[in-house]
């Protein structure tokens, strides 16, 4: 594979399962050194795994624990990021999760807990990004953007889903908050996007592809007829990560196949 991002440094939150996981091997594969986040203990020998495998392939990285809702951990992996690698050019603001439940049922926490790692881990971790950003500056002949952050975000900042009103709402507020800093950051020339995955195989959502009856179940929402893997994903984190998206910021890009399209609507209507 062409080595697009030779030498650059990025942080991936959440890459020690499901998309994270698969963004830290597309970017390594890329010629990127990834810091692999992790967010507890018991999640370090999965990461791990993962640093495995990408250092298996000639690829570098450390794997780092942080729990991205925690600003002083945040602000330490930062710290600790440029202290090791002397620069940061690439932030994969990844981590997310899930914790359904039918609204009237909803407590606080499941509420805040979802909201603390997806909107305000993102906050967190773009915030402490952007100040290494703006200190480093364009450093000539490592990329045209003084630095580059993507959110992941999901086809439901868009799409409305009944018992997923927090994850929902979060992705709904990532969307406004990469937008709002993509417009208050481009004259500094960072670049901020994100990207929508549809249904990616992954554990977030096994139940929904883990048997073939609910395989075909979840199809029906994708014309594409095929549930999305990590590399779909990947692949498109290192393309807009890279000098050929330089002229992208503020986006989304969904990569879903076809979900964001109202497929209800190809029979009906
Ligand atoms: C969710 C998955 C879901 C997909 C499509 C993602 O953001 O995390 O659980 O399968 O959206 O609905």
């Amino acid at each position: 594979m062409e080595q697009k991002l030779q030498g650059q440094v990025a942080i991936i939150t959440g890459a020690s399962s499901g998309i994270g996981a698969g963004c830290a091997k597309a970017l390594a594969a890329a010629g990127v050194t990834v810091v692999v986040n992790h967010p507890v203990e018991a999640t370090k020998a999965a990461a791990q795994a993962v640093l495995d495998e990408i250092t298996a392939g000639g690829g570098k990285g450390m794997i780092y624990q942080c729990d991205v809702s925690k600003e002083d951990e945040v602000q330490r992996m930062f710290a600790d990021t440029v202290k090791q690698y002397g620069v940061l050019d690439i932030l994969i603001n990844n981590a997310g999760l899930q914790r359904d439940s039918p609204f009237q049922e909803m407590t606080l926490e499941k509420w805040n807990f979802v909201i603390g790692v997806n909107l305000t881990g993102q906050f967190l971790c773009a915030r402490e990004a952007i100040r290494i950003f703006l200190k480093q500056g364009i450093i000539q002949g490592r990329s045209r953007a003084a630095g580059k952050i993507i959110c992941m975000s999901s086809v439901h900042e868009m799409i409305p889903w009944a018992g997923h009103a927090n994850y929902a709402a979060s992705k709904g507020g990532i969307m406004m908050l990469m937008k709002s800093i993509a417009q208050e950051f481009a004259p500094s020339k960072i670049r901020i996007n994100a990207i929508g995955p549809g249904a990616i195989k992954t554990p977030i959502n096994h139940s929904a592809w883990e048997t073939p009856a609910a395989e075909k179940i979840l199809l029906e929402l994708i014309p594409y007829n095929r549930v999305g893997v990590v590399e779909d994903i990947g692949s498109v984190a290192v393309w807009l990560a890279s000098d050929e998206s330089d002229y992208i910021t503020g986006q989304t890009i969904f990569v879903d196949g076809g979900m964001t399209l109202f497929p209800g609507f190809s029979t009906n209507g």
